[in-house]
Protein backbone atom coordinates (compact mmCIF):
# COMPACT_ATOMS: atom_id res chain seq x y z
CA UNK A 1 0.00 0.00 0.00
CA UNK A 2 1.31 3.47 -0.67
CA UNK A 3 0.00 6.52 0.69
CA UNK A 4 0.52 9.74 -1.25
CA UNK A 5 2.44 12.22 0.23
CA UNK A 6 0.19 15.04 0.18
CA UNK A 7 -2.76 12.27 1.96
CA UNK A 8 0.07 11.67 4.66
CA UNK A 9 0.41 15.12 5.41
CA UNK A 10 -3.30 16.09 5.58
CA UNK A 11 -3.70 13.42 8.23
CA UNK A 12 -0.28 14.60 10.10
CA UNK A 13 -1.94 17.82 9.87
CA UNK A 14 -5.51 17.03 10.82
CA UNK A 15 -4.06 15.00 14.10
CA UNK A 16 -2.89 17.59 16.66
CA UNK A 17 0.07 16.00 18.52
CA UNK A 18 -1.05 17.56 21.74
CA UNK A 19 -4.31 15.92 21.77
CA UNK A 20 -3.76 12.86 20.39
CA UNK A 21 -0.45 12.13 23.18
CA UNK A 22 -2.88 13.03 25.04
CA UNK A 23 -5.11 10.06 24.94
CA UNK A 24 -2.22 8.07 26.14
CA UNK A 25 -0.37 10.11 28.37
CA UNK A 26 -1.19 13.14 30.99
CA UNK A 27 0.59 15.81 30.03
CA UNK A 28 1.05 19.05 31.41
CA UNK A 29 1.43 22.52 29.97
CA UNK A 30 5.14 23.67 31.08
CA UNK A 31 6.61 26.97 29.13
CA UNK A 32 6.12 26.12 25.52
CA UNK A 33 5.90 22.69 25.87
CA UNK A 34 3.32 20.41 28.00
CA UNK A 35 5.44 17.59 29.61
CA UNK A 36 4.68 14.42 31.32
CA UNK A 37 5.86 10.71 32.06
CA UNK A 38 7.66 8.91 29.29
CA UNK A 39 5.73 5.83 27.56
CA UNK A 40 8.57 4.65 26.14
CA UNK A 41 11.00 4.38 29.58
CA UNK A 42 10.07 3.83 33.44
CA UNK A 43 10.91 6.95 35.23
CA UNK A 44 9.35 9.44 37.74
CA UNK A 45 10.10 12.36 37.11
CA UNK A 46 8.68 13.80 33.51
CA UNK A 47 11.14 14.19 31.05
CA UNK A 48 8.55 13.36 28.35
CA UNK A 49 8.09 16.55 26.46
CA UNK A 50 5.17 17.56 23.70
CA UNK A 51 5.79 20.23 21.56
CA UNK A 52 2.83 21.81 19.83
CA UNK A 53 4.67 24.36 17.84
CA UNK A 54 7.09 22.15 16.31
CA UNK A 55 4.53 19.00 16.46
CA UNK A 56 7.15 16.44 17.69
CA UNK A 57 7.55 14.89 21.03
CA UNK A 58 11.15 14.10 22.45
CA UNK A 59 12.10 12.31 25.65
CA UNK A 60 15.19 13.55 27.20
CA UNK A 61 15.40 10.63 29.36
CA UNK A 62 15.23 7.66 26.72
CA UNK A 63 16.22 9.76 23.22
CA UNK A 64 12.73 8.39 21.78
CA UNK A 65 11.86 10.67 19.25
CA UNK A 66 9.28 11.95 16.55
CA UNK A 67 5.86 12.69 15.21
CA UNK A 68 2.22 12.07 15.71
CA UNK A 69 2.70 8.93 13.07
CA UNK A 70 5.80 7.84 15.06
CA UNK A 71 4.08 8.06 18.25
CA UNK A 72 1.09 5.92 17.00
CA UNK A 73 3.77 3.29 15.53
CA UNK A 74 5.99 3.40 19.03
CA UNK A 75 2.87 2.90 21.32
CA UNK A 76 0.80 1.05 19.81
CA UNK A 77 4.17 -1.41 18.10
CA UNK A 78 2.76 -1.12 14.51
CA UNK A 79 3.92 -0.21 11.14
CA UNK A 80 3.92 3.52 9.37
CA UNK A 81 1.11 2.68 6.67
CA UNK A 82 -0.75 1.21 9.80
CA UNK A 83 -0.08 4.38 11.96
CA UNK A 84 -1.11 6.54 9.41
CA UNK A 85 -4.35 4.48 8.64
CA UNK A 86 -5.41 4.85 12.62
CA UNK A 87 -4.82 8.76 12.38
CA UNK A 88 -7.08 8.68 9.39
CA UNK A 89 -9.48 7.17 11.09
CA UNK A 90 -9.35 9.32 14.19
CA UNK A 91 -9.97 12.15 11.75
CA UNK A 92 -12.12 10.74 9.46
CA UNK A 93 -9.93 11.15 6.57
CA UNK A 94 -10.14 8.56 3.82
CA UNK A 95 -7.23 7.03 2.53
CA UNK A 96 -7.17 7.00 -1.34
CA UNK A 97 -6.89 3.20 -2.59
CA UNK A 98 -3.72 3.58 -4.31
CA UNK A 99 -2.10 -0.18 -5.15
CA UNK A 100 -0.06 1.04 -8.26
CA UNK A 101 2.73 -1.63 -9.23
CA UNK A 102 2.35 -3.23 -5.51
CA UNK A 103 2.16 -6.89 -5.63
CA UNK A 104 -1.20 -6.16 -7.63
CA UNK A 105 -1.46 -9.61 -8.83
CA UNK A 106 -2.00 -11.33 -5.24
CA UNK A 107 -3.49 -8.36 -4.00
CA UNK A 108 -6.33 -9.17 -6.65
CA UNK A 109 -6.08 -12.72 -5.44
CA UNK A 110 -6.54 -11.87 -1.71
CA UNK A 111 -9.62 -10.02 -2.81
CA UNK A 112 -11.03 -12.91 -4.67
CA UNK A 113 -10.74 -14.88 -1.94
CA UNK A 114 -11.96 -12.71 0.85
CA UNK A 115 -15.34 -12.14 -1.82
CA UNK A 116 -15.78 -16.26 -2.00
CA UNK A 117 -14.86 -16.47 2.03
CA UNK A 118 -17.94 -14.29 2.70
CA UNK A 119 -20.05 -15.92 -0.14
CA UNK A 120 -19.72 -19.27 1.67
CA UNK A 121 -20.59 -17.72 4.74
CA UNK A 122 -23.48 -15.79 4.02
CA UNK A 123 -24.65 -19.48 2.33
CA UNK A 124 -23.44 -21.32 5.61
CA UNK A 125 -25.80 -18.37 7.86
CA UNK A 126 -28.65 -18.82 5.40
CA UNK A 127 -28.17 -23.25 5.56
CA UNK A 128 -28.46 -23.06 9.51
CA UNK A 129 -31.36 -21.01 9.68
CA UNK A 130 -34.02 -24.03 7.81
CA UNK A 131 -31.52 -26.70 9.66
CA UNK A 132 -32.81 -28.55 12.42
CA UNK A 133 -30.36 -30.39 13.51
CA UNK A 134 -27.78 -27.66 13.62
CA UNK A 135 -30.45 -25.19 15.33
CA UNK A 136 -31.04 -27.75 17.84
CA UNK A 137 -27.28 -28.31 18.43
CA UNK A 138 -26.56 -24.68 19.37
CA UNK A 139 -29.58 -24.40 21.08
CA UNK A 140 -28.82 -27.39 23.75
CA UNK A 141 -25.64 -25.30 23.97
CA UNK A 142 -27.02 -22.43 25.23
CA UNK A 143 -26.77 -20.66 22.05
CA UNK A 144 -29.89 -18.38 20.35
CA UNK A 145 -30.36 -16.24 17.28
CA UNK A 146 -28.40 -13.08 18.95
CA UNK A 147 -25.11 -14.69 18.98
CA UNK A 148 -25.80 -16.46 15.99
CA UNK A 149 -25.70 -13.49 13.90
CA UNK A 150 -23.07 -11.52 16.14
CA UNK A 151 -20.83 -14.09 15.65
CA UNK A 152 -22.67 -15.26 11.66
CA UNK A 153 -22.56 -19.00 12.95
CA UNK A 154 -23.74 -21.07 10.02
CA UNK A 155 -24.32 -25.06 8.87
CA UNK A 156 -22.18 -26.74 6.37
CA UNK A 157 -24.86 -29.15 4.66
CA UNK A 158 -24.03 -32.94 4.55
CA UNK A 159 -23.75 -33.49 1.08
CA UNK A 160 -19.77 -33.60 -0.89
CA UNK A 161 -20.73 -30.56 -3.72
CA UNK A 162 -23.32 -28.30 -1.70
CA UNK A 163 -21.29 -25.77 -1.49
CA UNK A 164 -18.96 -26.10 -4.47
CA UNK A 165 -21.98 -26.61 -6.90
CA UNK A 166 -23.75 -23.18 -5.04
CA UNK A 167 -20.79 -21.29 -5.02
CA UNK A 168 -20.15 -22.14 -8.78
CA UNK A 169 -23.46 -20.59 -9.63
CA UNK A 170 -22.37 -17.71 -7.99
CA UNK A 171 -20.33 -17.34 -10.77
CA UNK A 172 -16.70 -18.74 -8.70
CA UNK A 173 -14.31 -20.94 -10.52
CA UNK A 174 -13.00 -24.31 -8.62
CA UNK A 175 -9.26 -22.77 -8.68
CA UNK A 176 -10.00 -19.58 -6.57
CA UNK A 177 -12.63 -21.73 -4.31
CA UNK A 178 -9.67 -24.29 -3.05
CA UNK A 179 -7.33 -21.39 -2.54
CA UNK A 180 -9.94 -20.00 0.01
CA UNK A 181 -9.58 -23.47 1.46
CA UNK A 182 -12.85 -24.49 0.81
CA UNK A 183 -12.37 -27.19 -1.24
CA UNK A 184 -10.49 -29.97 -1.28
CA UNK A 185 -8.85 -31.78 -4.78
CA UNK A 186 -9.98 -35.24 -5.50
CA UNK A 187 -6.95 -37.55 -6.49
CA UNK A 188 -8.71 -38.66 -9.46
CA UNK A 189 -9.67 -34.84 -10.72
CA UNK A 190 -12.25 -32.61 -9.15
CA UNK A 191 -13.23 -31.46 -6.26
CA UNK A 192 -15.59 -31.77 -2.54
CA UNK A 193 -16.19 -29.69 0.08
CA UNK A 194 -14.06 -29.54 3.15
CA UNK A 195 -16.68 -28.98 5.67
CA UNK A 196 -19.81 -31.09 5.46
CA UNK A 197 -22.35 -31.58 8.42
CA UNK A 198 -20.66 -29.26 10.28
CA UNK A 199 -21.82 -26.19 12.26
CA UNK A 200 -19.42 -23.29 10.94
CA UNK A 201 -17.57 -21.00 12.69
CA UNK A 202 -16.45 -18.32 10.16
CA UNK A 203 -12.99 -16.72 11.52
CA UNK A 204 -12.92 -13.00 10.89
CA UNK A 205 -10.00 -10.76 10.87
CA UNK A 206 -9.13 -6.91 12.35
CA UNK A 207 -10.90 -5.74 9.49
CA UNK A 208 -13.92 -7.78 9.78
CA UNK A 209 -12.88 -9.77 6.23
CA UNK A 210 -13.69 -13.06 6.71
CA UNK A 211 -10.18 -15.56 6.57
CA UNK A 212 -11.19 -18.84 7.22
CA UNK A 213 -13.95 -21.45 9.07
CA UNK A 214 -13.66 -24.23 11.70
CA UNK A 215 -16.43 -26.37 11.40
CA UNK A 216 -17.57 -28.55 14.36
CA UNK A 217 -19.80 -32.14 14.11
CA UNK A 218 -23.24 -32.64 15.93
CA UNK A 219 -21.82 -35.46 18.20
CA UNK A 220 -18.99 -36.85 19.71
CA UNK A 221 -17.24 -38.34 16.04
CA UNK A 222 -13.45 -37.43 15.03
CA UNK A 223 -12.38 -34.92 14.12
CA UNK A 224 -14.33 -32.66 16.62
CA UNK A 225 -13.13 -29.39 14.50
CA UNK A 226 -12.04 -28.56 11.21
CA UNK A 227 -10.02 -26.04 10.13
CA UNK A 228 -9.38 -23.94 7.15
CA UNK A 229 -5.69 -25.13 5.54
CA UNK A 230 -3.61 -21.71 5.96
CA UNK A 231 -4.14 -19.63 2.61
CA UNK A 232 -3.11 -16.87 1.22
CA UNK A 233 -5.51 -14.79 3.91
CA UNK A 234 -5.99 -17.55 6.62
CA UNK A 235 -2.72 -17.76 8.46
CA UNK A 236 -3.56 -19.36 12.15
CA UNK A 237 -0.45 -17.64 13.70
CA UNK A 238 -1.34 -14.34 12.57
CA UNK A 239 -5.12 -14.24 13.86
CA UNK A 240 -7.00 -14.68 17.23
CA UNK A 241 -10.79 -15.71 17.09
CA UNK A 242 -13.18 -13.36 17.73
CA UNK A 243 -10.52 -10.40 18.01
CA UNK A 244 -12.62 -8.31 15.40
CA UNK A 245 -14.84 -7.96 18.32
CA UNK A 246 -12.80 -7.85 20.69
CA UNK A 247 -10.76 -4.88 19.28
CA UNK A 248 -13.62 -2.74 19.86
CA UNK A 249 -13.75 -3.19 23.67
CA UNK A 250 -10.59 -0.87 24.96
CA UNK A 251 -12.17 -0.09 28.56
CA UNK A 252 -9.22 -1.03 30.73
CA UNK A 253 -6.36 -2.30 27.85
CA UNK A 254 -6.98 -5.87 29.36
CA UNK A 255 -7.93 -9.19 26.99
CA UNK A 256 -8.65 -12.81 28.12
CA UNK A 257 -7.46 -15.36 25.73
CA UNK A 258 -9.38 -18.78 25.83
CA UNK A 259 -8.50 -22.18 23.85
CA UNK A 260 -11.66 -22.36 22.04
CA UNK A 261 -14.68 -21.01 19.63
CA UNK A 262 -17.22 -22.25 22.38
CA UNK A 263 -15.34 -20.69 25.08
CA UNK A 264 -14.69 -16.95 23.66
CA UNK A 265 -18.37 -17.18 22.10
CA UNK A 266 -19.93 -17.88 25.71
CA UNK A 267 -18.01 -15.32 27.80
CA UNK A 268 -18.74 -12.52 24.90
CA UNK A 269 -22.55 -14.03 25.33
CA UNK A 270 -22.14 -13.13 28.79
CA UNK A 271 -21.03 -10.15 28.46
CA UNK A 272 -17.20 -10.89 28.89
CA UNK A 273 -16.51 -9.02 25.20
CA UNK A 274 -12.60 -8.73 25.55
CA UNK A 275 -12.56 -12.26 24.99
CA UNK A 276 -10.11 -13.61 22.25
CA UNK A 277 -9.26 -17.53 21.14
CA UNK A 278 -6.31 -18.96 20.32
CA UNK A 279 -7.64 -21.97 18.51
CA UNK A 280 -5.66 -24.46 19.87
CA UNK A 281 -2.19 -23.50 19.02
CA UNK A 282 0.62 -22.20 20.85
CA UNK A 283 0.81 -17.97 21.14
CA UNK A 284 2.73 -16.47 18.31
CA UNK A 285 4.89 -13.44 18.17
CA UNK A 286 2.66 -12.09 15.46
CA UNK A 287 -0.28 -12.67 17.88
CA UNK A 288 1.88 -10.74 20.92
CA UNK A 289 2.17 -7.82 18.74
CA UNK A 290 -1.27 -7.95 17.45
CA UNK A 291 -2.63 -8.02 21.11
CA UNK A 292 -0.44 -5.58 22.37
CA UNK A 293 -1.77 -3.05 19.81
CA UNK A 294 -5.59 -3.52 22.04
CA UNK A 295 -4.11 -4.50 25.32
CA UNK A 296 -1.31 -3.75 28.01
CA UNK A 297 -2.85 -6.96 30.05
CA UNK A 298 -3.84 -10.60 28.91
CA UNK A 299 -5.76 -13.20 31.06
CA UNK A 300 -4.80 -16.43 29.96
CA UNK A 301 -7.64 -19.02 30.41
CA UNK A 302 -6.65 -22.21 28.91
CA UNK A 303 -7.50 -25.81 30.77
CA UNK A 304 -5.29 -26.67 33.45
CA UNK A 305 -3.40 -29.28 31.66
CA UNK A 306 -2.76 -26.85 28.70
CA UNK A 307 -2.08 -23.65 30.52
CA UNK A 308 1.36 -25.48 31.92
CA UNK A 309 2.52 -27.05 28.88
CA UNK A 310 6.02 -25.83 27.71
CA UNK A 311 4.79 -24.62 24.40
CA UNK A 312 1.73 -22.83 26.15
CA UNK A 313 4.74 -21.59 28.44
CA UNK A 314 6.61 -20.64 25.94
CA UNK A 315 3.78 -18.81 24.35
CA UNK A 316 2.79 -16.58 27.50
CA UNK A 317 6.74 -15.69 27.88
CA UNK A 318 6.52 -14.16 24.32
CA UNK A 319 3.49 -12.09 25.28
CA UNK A 320 5.59 -10.60 28.24
CA UNK A 321 8.64 -10.05 25.81
CA UNK A 322 6.24 -8.36 23.42
CA UNK A 323 5.36 -6.01 26.56
CA UNK A 324 1.55 -7.53 28.33
CA UNK A 325 1.47 -7.67 31.22
CA UNK A 326 0.52 -11.56 31.44
CA UNK A 327 -1.91 -13.07 34.50
CA UNK A 328 -3.08 -16.85 34.21
CA UNK A 329 -6.97 -17.45 35.64
CA UNK A 330 -7.47 -20.60 36.73
CA UNK A 331 -10.76 -22.26 36.60
CA UNK A 332 -12.23 -24.49 39.63
CA UNK A 333 -13.13 -27.72 39.01
CA UNK A 334 -11.41 -28.54 35.94
CA UNK A 335 -14.34 -26.93 33.77
CA UNK A 336 -13.73 -24.91 30.35
CA UNK A 337 -14.44 -21.13 30.30
CA UNK A 338 -17.90 -22.09 28.22
CA UNK A 339 -19.16 -24.55 30.81
CA UNK A 340 -17.56 -22.68 33.57
CA UNK A 341 -19.54 -19.38 33.10
CA UNK A 342 -22.90 -20.83 31.66
CA UNK A 343 -22.94 -22.93 35.37
CA UNK A 344 -22.23 -20.65 37.62
CA UNK A 345 -22.67 -17.17 35.56
CA UNK A 346 -20.68 -13.49 34.77
CA UNK A 347 -20.23 -13.11 38.42
CA UNK A 348 -18.52 -15.83 39.36
CA UNK A 349 -16.21 -15.84 36.10
CA UNK A 350 -15.47 -12.26 37.00
CA UNK A 351 -14.54 -12.84 40.43
CA UNK A 352 -12.18 -15.52 38.92
CA UNK A 353 -10.90 -13.20 36.99
CA UNK A 354 -10.34 -10.70 39.44
CA UNK A 355 -8.08 -13.20 40.83
CA UNK A 356 -5.77 -14.11 37.97
CA UNK A 357 -2.36 -15.08 38.85
CA UNK A 358 0.48 -12.92 37.47
CA UNK A 359 2.79 -15.20 35.34
CA UNK A 360 5.53 -15.14 37.77
CA UNK A 361 3.85 -16.24 40.72
CA UNK A 362 2.28 -18.98 38.48
CA UNK A 363 5.61 -20.27 37.32
CA UNK A 364 7.44 -20.21 40.94
CA UNK A 365 4.00 -21.93 42.30
CA UNK A 366 4.67 -24.51 39.66
CA UNK A 367 8.27 -25.27 40.34
CA UNK A 368 7.74 -24.81 44.07
CA UNK A 369 5.32 -28.00 43.45
CA UNK A 370 8.15 -30.24 43.78
CA UNK A 371 9.63 -29.74 46.90
CA UNK A 372 9.56 -29.85 50.12
CA UNK A 373 10.31 -26.47 51.88
CA UNK A 374 9.93 -27.86 55.78
CA UNK A 375 12.89 -29.91 54.42
CA UNK A 376 16.80 -27.56 54.11
CA UNK A 377 17.37 -29.55 50.95
CA UNK A 378 14.22 -29.03 49.31
CA UNK A 379 14.10 -25.30 50.20
CA UNK A 380 17.36 -25.15 48.58
CA UNK A 381 15.96 -26.42 45.89
CA UNK A 382 12.95 -24.22 45.57
CA UNK A 383 14.84 -21.21 46.10
CA UNK A 384 17.05 -22.47 42.82
CA UNK A 385 14.08 -22.73 40.78
CA UNK A 386 12.52 -19.37 41.91
CA UNK A 387 15.97 -17.74 41.33
CA UNK A 388 15.85 -19.13 37.86
CA UNK A 389 12.19 -17.50 37.03
CA UNK A 390 13.19 -14.72 38.26
CA UNK A 391 16.33 -14.50 35.99
CA UNK A 392 14.07 -13.74 33.11
CA UNK A 393 12.62 -11.17 34.08
CA UNK A 394 13.64 -8.15 33.16
CA UNK A 395 12.58 -5.47 35.27
CA UNK A 396 14.75 -4.64 38.54
CA UNK A 397 11.80 -3.39 40.32
CA UNK A 398 9.77 -6.43 39.63
CA UNK A 399 12.58 -8.69 40.69
CA UNK A 400 13.23 -7.24 43.61
CA UNK A 401 9.46 -6.96 44.91
CA UNK A 402 9.97 -10.83 44.22
CA UNK A 403 13.07 -11.52 45.87
CA UNK A 404 11.34 -9.30 48.98
CA UNK A 405 8.56 -12.06 49.04
CA UNK A 406 10.46 -14.88 48.71
CA UNK A 407 13.01 -13.93 51.61
CA UNK A 408 9.96 -13.50 53.60
CA UNK A 409 8.49 -16.74 52.77
CA UNK A 410 11.55 -18.81 52.99
CA UNK A 411 13.21 -16.96 55.66
CA UNK A 412 16.78 -16.89 53.55
CA UNK A 413 18.33 -13.51 53.39
CA UNK A 414 17.01 -10.69 50.27
CA UNK A 415 21.19 -10.92 50.37
CA UNK A 416 21.86 -14.84 49.70
CA UNK A 417 18.76 -14.63 47.18
CA UNK A 418 20.77 -11.91 45.19
CA UNK A 419 23.87 -13.48 45.17
CA UNK A 420 22.37 -17.03 43.87
CA UNK A 421 21.01 -15.08 40.74
CA UNK A 422 24.34 -13.42 40.17
CA UNK A 423 25.64 -17.10 40.05
CA UNK A 424 23.15 -18.47 37.86
CA UNK A 425 23.61 -15.29 35.65
CA UNK A 426 27.52 -16.28 35.08
CA UNK A 427 26.88 -19.83 34.73
CA UNK A 428 23.43 -20.08 33.26
CA UNK A 429 23.92 -17.16 30.51
CA UNK A 430 23.98 -18.10 27.27
CA UNK A 431 27.11 -15.94 25.60
CA UNK A 432 25.86 -16.66 22.32
CA UNK A 433 23.51 -14.92 22.12
CA UNK A 434 24.65 -11.68 23.51
CA UNK A 435 27.26 -11.57 20.56
CA UNK A 436 24.27 -11.67 18.07
CA UNK A 437 22.09 -9.16 19.54
CA UNK A 438 24.71 -6.94 18.63
CA UNK A 439 24.88 -5.41 22.03
CA UNK A 440 28.30 -5.61 22.85
CA UNK A 441 29.08 -4.42 19.50
CA UNK A 442 29.84 -0.88 20.69
CA UNK A 443 30.41 -1.32 24.18
CA UNK A 444 27.23 -1.43 25.57
CA UNK A 445 28.08 -0.35 29.40
CA UNK A 446 26.37 -1.65 32.21
CA UNK A 447 23.53 1.12 32.09
CA UNK A 448 23.72 0.86 28.34
CA UNK A 449 24.97 3.48 27.84
CA UNK A 450 26.41 3.82 24.52
CA UNK A 451 30.50 4.57 24.81
CA UNK A 452 31.38 4.71 21.28
CA UNK A 453 31.80 7.95 19.66
CA UNK A 454 29.76 10.01 17.52
CA UNK A 455 31.85 11.04 14.15
CA UNK A 456 32.48 14.40 14.01
CA UNK A 457 31.07 14.73 11.10
CA UNK A 458 27.43 13.87 12.13
CA UNK A 459 27.52 15.46 14.61
CA UNK A 460 28.87 18.81 12.86
CA UNK A 461 26.02 17.86 9.75
CA UNK A 462 23.17 17.41 12.92
CA UNK A 463 24.44 21.03 14.35
CA UNK A 464 24.38 23.03 11.53
CA UNK A 465 20.83 22.12 10.37
CA UNK A 466 19.55 22.66 14.41
CA UNK A 467 20.91 26.56 13.90
CA UNK A 468 19.39 26.42 10.38
CA UNK A 469 15.66 25.67 12.37
CA UNK A 470 16.98 28.27 15.46
CA UNK A 471 17.75 30.76 13.29
CA UNK A 472 16.41 30.87 9.79
CA UNK A 473 18.40 34.24 9.34
CA UNK A 474 21.55 32.21 9.41
CA UNK A 475 20.20 29.98 5.78
CA UNK A 476 22.13 32.68 3.24
CA UNK A 477 25.40 32.01 5.20
CA UNK A 478 25.19 28.42 5.62
CA UNK A 479 24.27 28.13 1.92
CA UNK A 480 26.62 29.50 0.88
CA UNK A 481 29.41 27.75 2.67
CA UNK A 482 27.55 24.16 1.74
CA UNK A 483 24.90 22.39 -0.04
CA UNK A 484 22.15 20.26 0.95
CA UNK A 485 23.59 17.76 -1.02
CA UNK A 486 27.18 18.17 0.84
CA UNK A 487 25.59 16.20 4.04
CA UNK A 488 27.03 12.96 4.24
CA UNK A 489 24.23 11.29 6.13
CA UNK A 490 21.41 10.16 4.46
CA UNK A 491 18.73 11.16 6.89
CA UNK A 492 20.12 14.47 7.94
CA UNK A 493 20.76 15.37 3.48
CA UNK A 494 17.20 14.62 3.39
CA UNK A 495 16.73 17.46 5.79
CA UNK A 496 18.85 19.75 4.48
CA UNK A 497 17.43 19.37 1.52
CA UNK A 498 13.97 20.31 2.43
CA UNK A 499 15.08 22.91 5.09
CA UNK A 500 17.40 24.42 2.18
CA UNK A 501 13.60 24.54 -0.35
CA UNK A 502 11.41 25.98 2.30
CA UNK A 503 14.04 28.53 3.53
CA UNK A 504 14.78 29.38 0.08
CA UNK A 505 11.04 30.37 -0.46
CA UNK A 506 10.64 31.76 3.06
CA UNK A 507 8.42 29.32 4.38
CA UNK A 508 8.02 28.30 7.87
CA UNK A 509 9.27 24.92 9.08
CA UNK A 510 7.38 22.63 11.17
CA UNK A 511 9.06 19.59 12.37
CA UNK A 512 6.47 17.67 12.50
CA UNK A 513 6.30 17.56 8.91
CA UNK A 514 9.67 17.42 7.78
CA UNK A 515 9.50 14.04 10.20
CA UNK A 516 6.81 12.68 8.02
CA UNK A 517 9.43 12.09 4.84
CA UNK A 518 10.48 9.30 7.33
CA UNK A 519 8.91 5.69 7.81
CA UNK A 520 11.20 4.44 9.93
CA UNK A 521 11.44 5.25 13.42
CA UNK A 522 14.87 5.16 13.89
CA UNK A 523 14.89 7.54 11.12
CA UNK A 524 11.95 9.65 12.55
CA UNK A 525 13.66 9.85 16.16
CA UNK A 526 17.09 11.24 14.57
CA UNK A 527 15.00 13.40 12.83
CA UNK A 528 13.00 14.82 16.01
CA UNK A 529 16.37 15.44 18.08
CA UNK A 530 17.64 18.15 15.26
CA UNK A 531 14.85 20.09 16.18
CA UNK A 532 15.01 19.83 20.34
CA UNK A 533 19.25 20.58 20.17
CA UNK A 534 20.16 23.89 20.98
CA UNK A 535 23.60 24.68 19.82
CA UNK A 536 24.36 27.61 21.95
CA UNK A 537 27.07 29.98 20.21
CA UNK A 538 27.93 33.68 21.18
CA UNK A 539 27.04 35.95 18.27
CA UNK A 540 30.95 36.71 17.82
CA UNK A 541 31.79 33.27 17.66
CA UNK A 542 28.63 32.12 15.06
CA UNK A 543 30.91 32.37 11.74
CA UNK A 544 33.36 30.61 13.28
CA UNK A 545 31.16 28.22 14.58
CA UNK A 546 29.99 27.69 10.93
CA UNK A 547 33.12 27.30 9.39
CA UNK A 548 34.28 24.66 11.23
CA UNK A 549 31.47 22.21 11.11
CA UNK A 550 31.07 23.25 7.39
CA UNK A 551 35.14 22.03 6.96
CA UNK A 552 34.19 19.14 9.25
CA UNK A 553 31.61 18.11 6.63
CA UNK A 554 33.39 18.50 3.68
CA UNK A 555 36.47 17.12 4.88
CA UNK A 556 34.56 13.45 5.68
CA UNK A 557 33.39 13.92 2.40
CA UNK A 558 36.45 14.07 0.96
CA UNK A 559 38.25 11.62 3.19
CA UNK A 560 34.97 8.71 1.76
CA UNK A 561 35.54 10.17 -1.79
CA UNK A 562 39.32 9.46 -1.66
CA UNK A 563 38.91 6.16 0.17
CA UNK A 564 36.82 5.26 -2.94
CA UNK A 565 39.37 6.36 -5.15
CA UNK A 566 42.17 4.46 -3.63
CA UNK A 567 40.13 1.26 -4.30
CA UNK A 568 38.86 1.74 -7.71
CA UNK A 569 42.88 2.38 -8.60
CA UNK A 570 43.46 -0.74 -7.05
CA UNK A 571 40.99 -3.17 -9.18
CA UNK A 572 42.18 -1.24 -12.22
CA UNK A 573 46.25 -1.61 -11.51
CA UNK A 574 44.78 -5.39 -11.09
CA UNK A 575 43.29 -5.47 -14.53
CA UNK A 576 46.25 -3.52 -16.07
CA UNK A 577 44.01 -0.52 -16.58
CA UNK A 578 46.75 2.19 -16.51
CA UNK A 579 44.93 5.32 -18.24
CA UNK A 580 41.92 4.95 -16.25
CA UNK A 581 44.34 4.76 -12.90
CA UNK A 582 46.55 7.59 -14.06
CA UNK A 583 42.96 9.38 -14.37
CA UNK A 584 41.95 8.52 -10.99
CA UNK A 585 45.63 9.57 -9.70
CA UNK A 586 44.76 13.24 -10.79
CA UNK A 587 42.01 13.44 -8.96
CA UNK A 588 43.23 11.79 -6.20
CA UNK A 589 46.37 14.56 -6.31
CA UNK A 590 43.09 17.11 -6.22
CA UNK A 591 41.65 15.86 -3.09
CA UNK A 592 44.54 15.43 -1.31
CA UNK A 593 45.18 19.57 -2.21
CA UNK A 594 41.89 20.04 -0.95
CA UNK A 595 42.92 18.17 1.83
CA UNK A 596 45.62 20.08 3.29
CA UNK A 597 43.59 23.72 3.17
CA UNK A 598 41.04 22.05 5.68
P1 LIG B 1 -16.42 -27.79 22.48
O1 LIG B 1 -16.82 -27.02 23.70
O2 LIG B 1 -16.28 -29.22 22.71
O3 LIG B 1 -17.27 -27.47 21.31
O4 LIG B 1 -15.01 -27.29 22.06
P2 LIG B 1 -14.14 -26.17 22.74
O5 LIG B 1 -14.47 -24.86 22.15
O6 LIG B 1 -14.21 -26.31 24.21
O7 LIG B 1 -12.73 -26.59 22.22
P3 LIG B 1 -11.62 -27.49 22.89
O8 LIG B 1 -11.24 -26.90 24.19
O9 LIG B 1 -12.00 -28.92 22.84
O10 LIG B 1 -10.48 -27.23 21.84
C1 LIG B 1 -9.95 -25.91 21.70
C2 LIG B 1 -9.77 -25.56 20.28
O11 LIG B 1 -8.86 -26.45 19.69
C3 LIG B 1 -11.02 -25.65 19.42
O12 LIG B 1 -11.78 -24.48 19.46
C4 LIG B 1 -10.47 -25.92 18.06
O13 LIG B 1 -10.02 -24.70 17.45
C5 LIG B 1 -9.25 -26.74 18.37
N1 LIG B 1 -9.61 -28.15 18.23
C6 LIG B 1 -10.28 -28.92 19.10
N2 LIG B 1 -10.44 -30.16 18.60
C7 LIG B 1 -9.86 -30.18 17.40
C8 LIG B 1 -9.69 -31.17 16.39
O14 LIG B 1 -10.15 -32.29 16.48
N3 LIG B 1 -9.01 -30.79 15.28
C9 LIG B 1 -8.49 -29.55 15.13
N4 LIG B 1 -7.83 -29.25 14.02
N5 LIG B 1 -8.64 -28.58 16.05
C10 LIG B 1 -9.32 -28.89 17.17
MN1 LIG C 1 -15.73 -26.63 25.46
Amino acid sequence: MIIPEETIENIRESNDIVDVISEYVALNKKGKSYVGLCPFHKEKTPSFSVSQDKQIFHCFGCGEGGNVITFMMKYHNIDFIEAVRRLADRANIIIPENNGGFDKEKMDLKKKLFKVTREAAVYFYRNLRSNHEGLAYLNKRGIGPDIIRKFGLGFANQGWNDLIDYLKTKGYDEQTIEKAGLVIKKDGGGYYDRFRNRVMFPIFDVRNRIIGFGGRVLDDSKPKYLNSPETLIFNKGFNLYGLNLAAKQQSGRKMIIVEGYMDAIALHQFGINNAVASLGTALTKEQARLLKRYCDEVIICYDADTAGQAATLRGLDILSAAGCKVKILNIPKGKDPDEYVRAEGPDAFRRCYDNAEPLIDYKIRRKSQGFDVSTTEGKIGFVKSCVEVLNSVEDPVTVDAYIKKLANETGISASALYEEMARFKKNGQNTFEKHISGKTRYNNNIDGQKLYLEPAYLKAEKSILSMLYEDSSLFEKIARSIGWDDFNDGVYREIAHIMYEKLKNKENIIPGSVISIFQNPDDMKKAAAIFERTVSVKENDIDKVINDFVNIINKSKLMKRKDFLVSKMKTFEKKGDVEQSVKLLKELGNIEKQLKTL
